[in-house]
């Protein structure tokens, strides 16, 4: 029997009891697919897993996006988010896969930047650090419920531009290369995602968020800068303190999530990611016009 027990007075959950060699069947999956719904963010604990087994249970939840060009993992199913080489030793600071890390501490959704955003993702524990290392989340269906009515009429009917080019630049002017600014052109994403009459709406922002459609380039900063200061208050935060063999599953439409500092230098961290595709774009038209 699996166990369902909030990790937060707003969303998350951890699950218990789930043995993902043997199942789950249809009915404890249904369990976990309605927690998922309703609490954005599932913990599944004692999951010692390899990469099959991890795509295998990731396809429950829906097709899976392919690793674009420049990331660990490229081509496959799978994000490597790990500070070792091929040859298991921890890489130097400077070198672009320490730099792609350190651009997971600001606070995002993924694949933002694609035309189809990711729907959710799952993230194993592989290598933990003994300190450090946590993943936090925000809740932005209760962010947007909180919201001031200013706010909440500054982003109606809003179309944000999440660029990838921009957002990787703020690490390091040179970290992204040609051939990923040609794969993954800025696109328009709505500002606010509606998830129905039970859940209602959340703001749909992060790192990738560059500008807002009609107003200029000086307004649209002020107004994302002053979005993602509400949203990630305290209140709307929930911090994982992984575990060995943890295995987290969060919906990047209704949170965001960022990484936070550990001892990178002396101890290793190595998180194996999946990815769950989006069923549709966040507005008609996703692609800027040339
Ligand atoms: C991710 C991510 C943060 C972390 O897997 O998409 O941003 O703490 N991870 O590793
Ligand atoms: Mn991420």
């Amino acid at each position: 029997m699996v166990r369902i027990t909030p990790l937060h007075p707003l969303f998350a959950a951890e699950v218990t009891g789930l043995d993902l060699a043997s199942g789950p069947d249809d009915a404890t999956f249904e369990t976990i697919r309605r927690a998922f719904g309703t609490r954005s963010v599932l913990v599944f604990r004692d999951q010692d897993i390899d990469d099959e087994q991890q795509i295998r249970f990731s396809r429950r939840f829906g097709d899976l996006e392919t690793t674009k060009v420049g990331t660990s993992g490229a081509g496959s199913r799978l994000v490597i988010l790990s500070n070792l080489g091929p040859d298991g030793s921890i890489v130097p600071p400077t070198s672009r896969q320490m730099l792609n890390n350190k651009a997971n501490r600001f606070w995002h959704a993924d694949s933002s930047f694609k035309p189809v955003p990711a729907k959710a993702s799952m993230l194993s524990a592989r290598i933990i650090p003994s300190a450090g290392g946590d993943t936090q989340y925000c809740c932005m269906r209760a962010a947007y419920a909180e919201l001031p009515q200013r706010l909440k009429d500054a982003v109606e009917g809003r179309v944000a531009v999440h660029d990838y080019g921009w957002s990787r630049s703020k690490v390091d002017p040179d970290l992204v290369t040609e051939e990923e600014r040609r794969a993954v052109p800025p696109v328009r994403q709505a500002m606010v995602l509606d998830h129905g009459p039970e859940l209602g709406r959340s703001l749909y922002l992060g790192a990738h968020a560059a500008r807002v459609e009609g107003l200029d380039e000086a307004a649209g900063r002020a107004l994302i800068d002053e979005l993602m200061a509400f949203c990630t208050q305290g209140r709307f935060v929930y911090s994982h303190k992984w575990r060995p063999h943890d295995l987290v599953l969060w919906n990047n439409r209704a949170v965001l999530h960022r990484a936070t500092p550990f001892r990178g230098s002396d101890e290793a961290r190595h998180m194996v990611r999946t990815t769950i595709a989006g069923d549709g774009p966040t507005v008609e038209t996703p692609h800027i016009a040339a």
